[in-house]
């Protein structure tokens, strides 16, 4: 299937690590020219020579902190400079912020929710105009499977996500008219680097996500029917789809890619 990014513009905020990483090389492989946003500098320039290598024609380089408005404009000031206009925004940036009730002060929530979602709710604003001036456009969000399914040391993390996602299904109307189109993508645990070390301390292999799972669903009570943990590439080839031309009639989906769960 053709995804439509031959000639297309992405920006993949969060795109030096995990979901993000291989979102945007799944993007490159399929010719996107691509914007990387990450706060280490050397990890975006890393990466921009890895999506040019995976065949991206144009790499653009933007090192910042979406939890600043400044350097957010500062980004999409770029991209202007460079495109003129942009067909994908995906926001992949989340917060650390696992904990209890008691754990979180008012400062680490206000914190995880400004990761969580006024950080993709800047870019959005920030973007909107290049995202207008495109042929075609679409954004797309990462939530969490814990939005449908409570966890108890997931509290504020949780909270924040689900405002993302209510603001995903808002901008899918606000944005319908323009063309927009705008969707959430809900990950079940996923092997990136948040894992390692807890897969660490435990004495498991992360090559063996299998064993990795039995280690959440006994910490977490958390339900995966697939039994293991996925890959960051299983998730990227469904937020590829929904930042495609090829996706023309979804929008204000939230769409789950956790292994199969128990919510319904
Ligand atoms: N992995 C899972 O099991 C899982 C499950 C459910 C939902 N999710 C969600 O999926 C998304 C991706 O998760 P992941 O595990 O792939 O994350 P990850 O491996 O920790 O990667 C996060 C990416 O975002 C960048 N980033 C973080 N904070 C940033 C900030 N303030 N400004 C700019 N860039 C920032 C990081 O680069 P720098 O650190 O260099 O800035 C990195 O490129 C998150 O929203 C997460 O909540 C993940």
């Amino acid at each position: 299937m053709d995804l439509g990014f031959t000639g297309a513009s992405a920006v993949v905020v969060g795109g030096t690590r995990g979901i993000g990483y291989a979102t945007a090389v799944c993007l490159a492989r399929e010719g996107c020219r691509l914007g990387i946003v990450g706060r280490d500098e050397s990890r975006v320039s890393e990466t921009a020579r890895a999506l040019r290598a995976a065949g991206s024609p144009d790499v653009l380089e933007l090192a910042a902190d979406t939890t600043s408005a400044a350097a957010v404009d500062a980004v999409f000031d770029q991209v202007r400079g460079r495109w003129g206009a942009l067909n994908a925004l995906i926001n992949t940036v989340g917060p650390a912020g696992a904990g209890r009730l008691e754990d979180l002060t008012d400062a680490a929530w206000a914190t995880t929710v400004d990761q969580a979602a006024i950080s993709a709710i800047r870019c959005v604003r920030a973007a909107l105009p290049l995202l207008r001036h495109a042929e075609w456009a679409r954004i797309v969000h990462v939530t969490a499977m814990s939005v449908q399914r409570q966890s108890p040391g997931l509290i504020a993390y949780t909270a924040a996500k689900s405002a993302l996602l209510s603001a995903t299904k808002n901008l899918a109307r606000t944005l319908a008219p323009d063309g927009i189109l705008v969707n959430a993508v809900a990950p079940g645990p996923i092997l990136t680097d948040w894992a390692r070390p807890v897969l660490a301390s435990a004495g498991i292999a992360e090559q063996d996500p299998a064993a990795a799972f039995q280690l959440l669903q006994k910490g977490h009570g958390m339900s995966v029917d697939l039994g293991r943990f996925g890959l960051p590439e299983e998730v990227a080839t469904v937020i590829a789809f929904c930042a495609s031309h090829a996706n023309s009639f979804m929008t204000g989906a939230h769409l789950n890619v956790d292994g199969g769960s128990d919510f319904l």
